[in-house]
């Protein structure tokens, strides 16, 4: 394990990725106490500069013995890479942060979303998952809605931006907006269908159970980090053609009455949240508010009424920034203050 130093050898792995792009500069906007920064990515990327501050440093492959000397490795390549390369950079003495879905419901392996449950940190052996987008946004806002009234079951759907899923899905937006303005034809690559003027109702792969991997990440997740095998989760998670931030329609059912306003009342004073709700000056969350910050956004808050004890939210975030880059610095911050 790693000793507390006032100054850590870091890694950014996916280093010219959405992701990773953003941990560079969240590193530096955080002020995270880093001696040397290390970046990788794939051999396409050896040899590139990337800038850190007045720093320009160069993008290099990986290879076994890529993370000797590094106290602290964030991942964000994707979980083929994340199989292969943080078992090599835990063994190597590193505590590794990873992004991908590879590690989550590893039960030996802490989910951590620091508003949440930080100390499950205490307990890493090495490597430490970083939960999905959706679910970081969902759990921030749903971890002081069961603390007070004990949630029964969630019920929520998605409308997720492109950048979720990665640069190429940047572009090909870009390029379907701009080619259907000049009445061409659009292409696509990275999805199915047309993302332009549309929504697809299908992120990542579908599943035997009519499910896609996206909507039981956040299922199984979000029982993970709150601790609640019990909560009844249900999710359908939908692409939309925003680039940056994502927003969610989210019904609770809580087992204790929590009225709209005292809903409103503990949102306001949780830490991570900024409660955006007066709907008669036309404020509530917008993806495009969210975008470039690191709150999660609240509103539209009201009860069901078609239930005793229900709630209705509508919730953003950036997906880049809280949905991964902003969530994994806060981890290492938390680490390097407490659990290394
Ligand atoms: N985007 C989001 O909102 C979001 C949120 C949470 C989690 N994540 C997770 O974060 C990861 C990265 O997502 P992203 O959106 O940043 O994707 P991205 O923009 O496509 O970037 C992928 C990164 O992985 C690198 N990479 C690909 N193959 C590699 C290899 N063989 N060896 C080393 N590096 C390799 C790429 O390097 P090259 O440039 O050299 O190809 C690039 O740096 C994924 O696991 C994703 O699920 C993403």
């Amino acid at each position: 394990m790693l000793k507390k130093k006032g100054k850590y050898i870091v890694a950014v792995v996916g280093a010219t990725g959405a992701v990773g792009n953003e941990m560079i500069k969240t590193l530096e906007m955080r002020n995270f106490p880093v001696e040397q920064l290390r970046l990788f990515a794939s051999e396409r990327s050896e040899g590139k500069v990337l800038e850190f501050g007045d720093t320009e440093i160069k993008v290099e492959a990986i290879n076994e013995n890529s993370f000797k000397g590094i106290d602290i490795a964030l991942f964000s390549a994707g979980a083929e890479r994340s199989k292969i390369w943080a078992p090599v950079a835990a063994k190597s003495g590193c505590v590794v942060v990873d992004n991908s879905s590879q590690w989550r419901m590893d039960p030996e392996i802490p989910l951590v979303v620091p508003e949440v449950n930080p100390h499950d940190l205490k307990w890493h052996k090495g490597i430490i998952a970083n939960p999905n987008c959706s679910t970081i946004q969902m759990v921030v806002v749903l971890k002081p809605i069961h603390d007070a009234a004990k949630i029964k079951r969630v019920v929520v759907t998605t409308f997720q931006a492109v950048s979720g899923t990665g640069k190429r899905a940047v572009a090909e937006l870009r390029q379907q907006v701009a080619a259907l303005s000049n009445g061409q034809p659009p292409s696509w690559e990275v999805y199915p269908h047309q993302i332009a003027f549309n929504c697809l109702p299908h992120i990542d792969t579908f599943l035997d159970n009519g499910y896609t991997k996206e909507e039981m990440k956040m299922v199984n997740e979000t029982r993970k980090i709150l601790e609640d095998a019990s909560i009844g989760v249900t999710a359908t998670t939908v692409r939309v053609p925003v680039f940056f931030g994502h927003s969610e329609a989210v019904n609770v059912e809580t087992r204790r009455a929590c009225p709209a306003d005292e809903v409103r009342a503990l949102l306001a004073a949780a830490p991570g949240i900024k409660v955006v709700d007066d709907p008669a000056a036309n404020r509530y969350p917008l993806a495009i508010d969210a975008a470039g910050q690191d709150l999660t956004l609240v509103g539209r808050i009201r009860q069901d009424e078609s239930v005793p004890n229900g709630i209705n939210m509508w919730i953003a975030a950036d997906n880049i920034r809280k949905g991964a880059a902003t969530n994994a610095v806060q981890i290492a911050q938390i680490l390097g203050e407490k659990y290394l």
